[in-house]
């Protein structure tokens, strides 16, 4: 769909930096990607905990709570994945104008996809933090039981098993929690917002 001709854009009478200053820190994207079971939502929660203890209003907007609301029209084609993210992308955008600190968990499989999301947003303003995890090892955690009933052929389209998922190329963060224990992730996670200025 194209933005139609009769649509004008109205200024805010509060900005941004007005919000910013008010709330007394940065506003950003912590965007989580991975496989189903790498750890992105435990990862998200526990940075939003962090950061909401030392003041920062935050929020995350997880892929399997977000499906139960805003995009529950939405399955796992290729297109509908789009849209899913196209979304997120949107809200974050609206949230981080609104001085917000987000978080995201979404398996974002598709690079392209998580650059119209960086496209979104400027600069210093989007983290892409990439949850390695290997297959195998996402296969044996199966948290939701999801894998085993991919390969049994219960469920089609599975991120891994019969749908792609692209690795991130220039991630701005990279935690492997097939090695690193989640304490140390998030540490990592932390340490990079404040040497960045952004915490
Ligand atoms: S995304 O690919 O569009 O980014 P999203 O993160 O919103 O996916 O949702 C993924 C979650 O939906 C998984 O953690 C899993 O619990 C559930 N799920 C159900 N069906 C699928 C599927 N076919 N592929 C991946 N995840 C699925």
């Amino acid at each position: 769909m194209t933005l139609s001709k009769e649509i004008t854009w109205h200024q805010a009478l509060v900005t941004k930096q007005e919000r910013r200053e008010k709330l007394g820190h940065h506003s950003f994207v912590i965007w989580f990607t991975g496989l189903s079971g790498s750890g992105k939502s435990t990862l998200a929660n526990e940075i939003s905990r962090s950061l909401f203890d030392e003041g920062i209003l935050n929020y995350v907007l997880d892929g399997d709570n977000i499906r139960h609301g805003l995009n529950k029209d939405l399955h796992f084609s290729e297109e509908d994945r789009k849209e899913n993210i196209r979304r997120i992308g949107e809200t974050s955008k609206l949230l981080v104008d609104a001085g917000v600190a987000v978080i995201t968990a979404f398996i974002s499989p598709y690079e392209e996809d998580r650059k119209l999301v960086r496209s979104l947003l400027e600069m210093n303003e989007f983290i892409e933090v990439f949850v390695d995890c290997s297959l195998s090892e996402c296969e044996n955690r199966d948290p939701k039981g999801l894998y085993e009933k991919a390969r049994n052929g219960k469920i089609k389209d599975f991120t891994g098993v019969d749908a792609p998922y692209e690795k991130p190329l220039n991630p701005e963060i990279k935690v492997d929690t097939e090695r690193e224990s989640i304490n140390q992730s998030v540490k990592k996670i932390l340490k990079y917002l404040k040497n960045k200025n952004m915490i």
